[in-house]
């Protein structure tokens, strides 16, 4: 089966410059590219494009918002629903997320929906709660066949301190004892190009996202080899 790379740019790389160097770079991979929003529009017409966010209402007095509409007019395919960034700094909450991940179906596109634990919950053994919360209130009432989860130890992401492949494993089938047997479930937090293998192959998650070393593009193509 076909791998899902996704890369999330996060706000990097600063300029726009950067980032059609960046893109420019990478584009070859045929990985799923999730830049900041104001660079979609210039770098379509890719064919997998992503966004990292969304707002649930499709137009109207919402200052700072974006709709799915507008993304999917873009020509955007994924969208990164629930980034642990966009829970911790911009608040966001589990209903929020359920809001998000309608609209997102309803409109065509495919949300991935970010789920994981902190350090703390992981040291307390809250981690099966802390997903169950996540998945019972972030994905009540949605068909699990239109989704992708990316599973994220939130503790992992950009700290250079991956996840053991074991672990992630263990957590991808509680994930999907959660859910489906069938759901797609990709792995996040600390991804390079060393480790990939051991999470597509070993663990056999259904792909990846990629934060710091989607930014780096010869690390960035050894993962989508
Ligand atoms: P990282 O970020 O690869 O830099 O850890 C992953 C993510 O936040 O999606």
């Amino acid at each position: 089966m076909e791998k899902l790379i996704v890369a999330n740019w996060k706000m990097n790389p600063g300029t726009w410059q950067e980032a059609e160097e960046l893109f420019g770079a990478v584009k070859k991979t045929g990985a799923v590219i999730c830049p900041p929003f104001i660079y979609l529009k210039s770098l379509a017409p890719y064919e997998n494009l992503g966004a990292q966010d969304c707002f649930y209402r499709e137009k109207g007095p919402y200052t700072g918002e974006i709709s799915v509409t507008m993304l999917k007019d873009l020509g955007c395919k994924y969208i990164i629903i629930g980034h642990s960034e966009r829970r911790k700094y911009f608040n966001e909450t589990d209903e929020d997320i359920n809001k998000k991940v309608k609209t997102v179906i309803e409109a065509g596109l495919i949300p991935i929906v970010c789920v994981g634990e902190t350090e703390e919950e992981r040291e307390n053994n809250k981690t099966e709660e802390i997903l169950e919360k996540e998945i019972r209130d972030g994905l009540d009432g949605i068909d699990y066949s239109k989704i992708v989860i990316a599973y994220e130890p939130i503790w992992a992401i950009g700290t250079g301190n991956a996840c053991d492949i074991e672990e992630a494993e263990r957590m991808k089938e509680v994930i999907q004892k959660m859910t489906s047997k069938n759901i797609k479930i990709i792995y996040g937090g600390s991804a390079n190009a060393d480790n990939a293998d051991g999470y597509l192959n070993q663990a056999n998650f259904d792909g990846l996202l990629v934060g710091g070393a989607s930014l780096k593009p010869d690390e960035f193509k050894r993962i989508t080899e």
